[in-house]
């Protein structure tokens, strides 16, 4: 109660009344749907060999379908925490640059993992980075590492690195990982404190290559516990690179794609 009272005070003195009553309203909401979520996830995990197949069987080419797929597939078990308009303008950028090395930061529930999975080439190498229990979606449990595992297509290889993006630790394995390559493409969507959001950055973008793509999730303002600060690292960056936004709605709150072009 004392840690409620803490927060509302935080973010009525921080993000004003407007996003204080939102976020009075969306409480109880976000809560029943955590609930409903454990419980989605308690049937998946009992049916996890079901699920690991109807993941393997999924194949399309197709932006639009291949995130429905995600949205749906046992009714949000793997749904990504995005805005269906803003990402399937990202995974068609993806799927015309055609990258080989991929890198995602942050992952949770899987749905962008399994997105990028499904439109990349057949040899292509997906790294994800996701904190255990991490701020800003909570990562996601060491059962899920065969079930995410089957997003992959043919050839493909799938790291999972259940680390903190910011230890030098981590950014060793992933070079390790490259042995020398580039990454084409990465996705930033990890710690959104502008710290960690701009650490995020300034650590692996040098690993990326000239005319690859960086994209950040989050450029909106929104609810500190969701958008974070990503707003004001990106329009800190955007204008020293060509960079392309994807919004949906100019007035929403949080969400928009951001991405610069190496
Ligand atoms: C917003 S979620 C990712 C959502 C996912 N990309 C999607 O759209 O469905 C953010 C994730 O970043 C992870 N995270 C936060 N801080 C991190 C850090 N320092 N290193 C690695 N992962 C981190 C959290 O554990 C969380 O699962």
């Amino acid at each position: 109660m004392k840690n409620l009272i803490k927060r509302s005070i935080f973010v009525l003195k921080n993000y004003g009344l407007k996003l204080f009553l939102i976020k009075a309203v969306k409480w109880p909401i976000n809560r029943i749907n955590l609930l409903k979520q454990k419980l989605k996830e308690n049937r998946a995990r009992k049916k996890s060999q079901e699920v690991i197949q109807k993941l393997k069987q999924f194949n399309s080419n197709n932006p639009k379908e291949t995130f429905d797929f995600s949205w749906n597939f046992y009714s949000g078990f793997i749904r990504p925490m995005q805005i269906k308009e803003e990402f399937v303008e990202l995974l068609k950028i993806f799927q015309e640059l055609n990258p080989q090395y991929i890198m995602e930061i942050g992952t949770a529930n899987g749905g962008t993992l399994f997105c990028f999975c499904k439109l990349a080439r057949n040899d292509a190498t997906i790294i994800s980075i996701d904190l255990p229990e991490g701020p800003f979606g909570g990562g996601y449990p060491e059962w899920k590492i065969p079930i995410y595992q089957a997003f992959t297509k043919e050839n493909q290889k799938l790291y999972l690195l259940r680390e903190d993006s910011h230890k030098q630790e981590t950014l060793e394995k992933v070079k390790e990982i490259l042995n020398g390559n580039q990454l084409d493409f990465l996705f930033i969507d990890g710690d959104h404190s502008y710290e960690g959001v701009k650490k995020d950055f300034e650590m692996y973008s040098p690993l990326v290559r000239k005319g690859g793509i960086i994209a950040f999730h989050d450029i909106v303002f929104g609810p500190p516990e969701y958008a974070g600060e990503v707003v004001k690292f990106w329009e800190e960056i955007k204008n020293k690179f060509f960079y392309k936004e994807f919004i949906k709605n100019k007035k929403q709150i949080g969400c928009g794609i951001g991405i610069v072009f190496m």
